[in-house]
């Protein structure tokens, strides 16, 4: 059976959204208070400076209300939300990050930040990335990785008497599934699993697990995730076809990432 296409549903959702920020957008973004945003944009900076892209062509897939499209004067952003426009003082357009309108090569470096786990073809947008990225250019890349399946109904906030019996069931398997010991011995399980997928030497495939995003309430971030990833398995994805990890990486040291900024000098 084929999986139901939730991106209409996703592209309606983020036009709702910033449609709501649209009269606000002079006032502080929430993400401004975000310690994780900051760390994403300080990380950002860093790797525009090493990487000499102040002069360079630069994409952003998924730019949302645009508070990156500052971050290099040759900047084009774009997004599945049209609403996004009106946000944007650089070159925008409108489509979606597993079909980008450019050619091969077009860029010198490209980044997305918290978007991937909002792809239903998460591989088809790395795929994307890496071809309108020139060899020898760089992506930086930041997800969402391992999205909790009980995050988008909110299981872990709501009272139990809101809900029904399997929901019940789910939210007292929580404090076990969410606890470190489990999270870190299922978590180097999976990984051996991929490490040893990867030993072959060929391209690897992208391992993640579907999730029913919620449009309806925003119980959580990430309630809107349509895909739980491994930051592993993203990794193996770029060095398994040769791109170059421009952050202490590899095979091993690869096991122990967790959500920091991937960031790669693509070769082909
Ligand atoms: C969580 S927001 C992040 C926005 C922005 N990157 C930021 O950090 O402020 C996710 C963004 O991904 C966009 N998006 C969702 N699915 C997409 C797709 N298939 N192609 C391109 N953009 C998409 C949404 O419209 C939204 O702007």
């Amino acid at each position: 059976m084929s999986q139901p296409d939730a991106s209409e549903d996703m592209r309606n959702y983020y036009d709702r959204v910033m449609d709501g920020w649209l009269p606000r957008q002079e006032q502080a973004h929430p993400y401004a208070e975000n310690a994780s945003w900051q760390r994403n944009y300080a990380a950002l900076k860093e790797w525009v400076a090493t990487n000499k892209l102040q002069g360079g062509r630069v994409l952003e897939v998924g730019c949302g209300t645009g508070l990156l499209q500052d971050l290099v004067a040759n900047y084009v952003g774009v997004d599945l939300a049209a609403s996004s426009a009106a946000f944007m003082r650089k070159p925008f357009g409108v489509c979606s990050a597993t079909a980008l309108p450019f050619p091969d090569s077009s860029f010198d470096g490209a980044f997305s930040v918290w978007v991937l786990e909002h792809i239903e073809r998460p591989e088809a947008m790395l795929a994307e990335l890496r071809r309108v990225i020139r060899p020898g250019g760089s992506l930086f890349l930041v997800a969402a990785y391992a999205v909790a399946p009980w995050v988008a109904q909110g299981l872990h906030l709501r009272p139990s008497h809101e809900l029904n019996l399997r929901q019940r069931l789910i939210k007292r398997t929580i404090p076990l599934r969410a606890s470190t010991p489990y999270k870190i011995v299922t978590t180097l399980a999976r990984r051996s699993a991929y490490l040893l997928g990867a030993l072959g030497g060929r391209p690897t495939r992208l391992h993640y697990g579907r999730l029913t995003p919620n449009f309806a309430t925003y119980w959580d971030y990430d309630a809107d995730a349509c895909v739980s990833l491994d930051a592993y398995s993203v990794a193996l994805y770029f060095l398994s076809r040769g791109d170059k990890p421009l952050y202490p990486t590899g095979l091993l040291r690869g096991m122990l990432l967790r959500s920091r900024p991937q960031i790669y000098q693509i070769t082909q």
